[in-house]
């Protein structure tokens, strides 16, 4: 085999609650994942050593480095198989890039699956789920797709049973956040507010919104701890959101820790205008409509 593609999409977190600061930096979290049709594209090639390229929107804002996680994960796997194995990976970019919507997990996923075809090594999914786990948080989750809930720190996945298929916008922002310090401004106003950060638990009645298919239901048990803070740093998203809100959105949040701001749409049609009056009223220089959940980093 020369040549192998992979299709990963971005997500958006349904519920989004975050727990103590843990000993090591990360926080328990219970975090349902729902992946939706935006999707980058990773191309992987034979060559001698290891080296990324990335084209599409946002490309040059994605380091080529070896601190890419796609070369990270391609090296991991490697590493994992007991040889040094190599290949040129073309990254064809469309999720936003430090935009909440794991973009950089969706390419460590596309990574690992395209070279375990790549270099034949026909490792399972329980290998590459483990790897995947210590490359980041949320590449397990890039993996899978579909709808499921983290725990630990979200890379511990049970999948979700969805009763249809829903419809958003992302309002995409200039300008990423780091996940890292969203979750330190976190800390930060939790402690100056010196409140108790209760453990993390699943909601109920959004476990029954998905299950039933209720995007109305959904949309107001939508939930995002990380929000204030994305906020705090972003305040330009507050009236963003409330704009989505305005336009009919069943819910409106901050993606993961952001800056992409996500409306839940009643269906395709709803959607689709909601993306042209948020942009067309300057709310959002890019909306884009897309749906979930699909399924994760798949061969094509
Ligand atoms: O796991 P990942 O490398 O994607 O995490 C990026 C950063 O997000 C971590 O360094 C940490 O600051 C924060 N994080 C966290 N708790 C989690 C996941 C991520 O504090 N459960």
């Amino acid at each position: 085999m020369s040549s192998v593609t992979v299709r990963v999409p971005a997500k958006v977190n349904v519920q989004l609650s975050v727990g103590p600061l843990r000993e090591d930096g990360y926080h328990d979290l219970v975090n349902v994942f729902h992946a939706v049709s935006i999707f980058d594209e990773v191309v992987a090639k034979e060559s001698e050593g290891i080296t990324v390229q990335v084209n599409g929107k946002w490309s040059d804002q994605v380091p080529t480095d070896d601190s890419n996680l796609a070369i990270r994960a391609a090296r991991a796997l490697a590493k994992h198989a007991g040889r040094s194995y190599g290949a040129e990976l073309v990254i064809h970019k469309s999720i936003p890039v430090a935009g909440g919507m794991a973009g950089g997990s969706a390419d460590a996923a596309g990574a690992l699956v395209a070279c375990n075809e790549l270099w034949g090594l026909g490792l399972p999914m329980d290998d590459l789920m483990e790897i995947a786990g210590d490359l980041g948080s949320d590449v397990p989750f890039s993996l899978i797709g579909g709808t499921a809930v983290g725990t630990g720190r979200g890379e511990q996945l049970s999948e979700l049973p969805t009763g249809g298929t829903f419809h958003w916008v992302f309002a995409l922002a200039n300008g990423g956040l780091s996940t890292a310090s969203v979750y330190a401004e976190c800390d930060r106003l939790r402690a100056a507010s010196d409140a108790d950060v209760p453990w993390p638990t699943l909601n109920d009645s959004l476990m029954e919104a998905l299950g039933t298919g209720d995007a109305y239901a959904l949309g107001t048990h939508l939930s995002n701890d990380l929000q204030p803070a994305a906020l705090n740093l972003r305040p330009e998203l507050a009236p963003t959101l409330e704009s989505g809100r305005q336009h009919g959105a069943l819910g409106a949040i901050v993606s993961g820790s952001g800056p992409t701001c996500a409306f839940l749409a009643i269906d395709a049609t709803h959607a689709r205008d909601l993306a042209h009056s948020l942009t067309t009223t300057g709310t959002a220089h890019t909306a884009v409509a897309a749906h979930g959940p699909v399924h994760g980093a798949t061969l094509i």
